[in-house]
């Protein structure tokens, strides 16, 4: 019987593609502060600073390409025969593009929700966006679309899945993230209640490595594909 297991993506499986971090040396937290462009009062505050931060972000995703990691999950998503789930916190699309054209898979979810798309302030829709948000038409409510992204102080996406998915699972890895943040942060620990085998692939430790009950450091594009391997190699004998 092949193992569950949940998987929890941070900014650190997309660096190598270029994507930057958020508390790496030049992260995004260095050059902005998180109360001017990623809370709902930055939002109401400031909409037109908020939008061009996301503008800029959701432009330089058409400059970067999915790397060796976000191919091996994407993999491991299409031929993996036990359960699983690809938690993602980042909101770029990196995961999507390096599974698309794969056929199956489909385990994934945004819990901090997408650069690629735009949620009514109003009415709560959300739609697949390219380009601005700065300038763009009303929602058909009337309401204003903003960045479907999870600001803080708002609640992630998908966390009846993903608490259901860490309760019944036999492996938890967490991949590139620094355990900063929670709710991510605290799924080690519903893990390791869950019986959960744990492990961490990060370039650093990361804030919660003691957690783990096994931490490989260095590079996503290194570790990821050969833990990939690994594992479906698990399903040949
Ligand atoms: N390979 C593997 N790990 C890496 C690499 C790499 N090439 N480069 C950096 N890392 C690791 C760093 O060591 C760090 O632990 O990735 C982690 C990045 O940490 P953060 O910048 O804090 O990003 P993340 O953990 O995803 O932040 C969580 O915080 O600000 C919010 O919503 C935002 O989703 C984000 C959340």
């Amino acid at each position: 019987m092949a193992r569950a297991i949940v998987v929890l993506t941070g900014a650190g499986i997309s660096a190598e593609s270029g994507v930057p971090t958020f508390r790496g040396p030049d992260g995004l937290w260095e050059g902005h502060r998180v109360e001017d462009v990623a809370t709902p009062a930055a939002f109401a505050r400031d909409p037109v600073l908020v939008q061009r931060f996301y503008d800029a972000r959701r432009a330089a995703l058409a400059r970067v390409e999915p790397n060796a990691a976000h191919h091996a999950l994407a993999r491991l998503d299409r031929d993996w025969p036990g359960d699983l789930l690809i938690v993602t916190q980042n909101v770029d699309d990196l995961h999507d593009r390096a599974a698309a054209g794969l056929a199956g898979g489909g385990r994934l979810v945004h819990m901090h929700g997408e650069l690629a798309s735009a949620l009514c302030a109003r009415c709560g829709a959300t739609q697949a966006w390219v380009g601005d948000l700065s300038g763009a038409d009303p929602c058909g409510c009337g309401g204003t679309l903003r960045p479907d992204i999870v600001w803080f102080g708002e609640m992630p996406y998908h966390m009846d899945r993903i608490e259901a998915a860490l309760a019944a699972c036999d492996l938890f890895v967490s991949i590139g993230t620094s355990g900063a943040v929670y709710p991510a942060a605290g799924f080690v620990d519903l893990a390791r209640r869950a019986g959960a085998d744990t492990l961490e692939l990060n370039l650093d430790p990361s804030a919660g490595t003691a957690w783990f009950a096994e931490a490989r450091h260095g590079p996503a594009t290194t570790l990821v594909p050969a833990w990939v391997e690994d594992v479906l190699a698990e399903t040949q004998n």
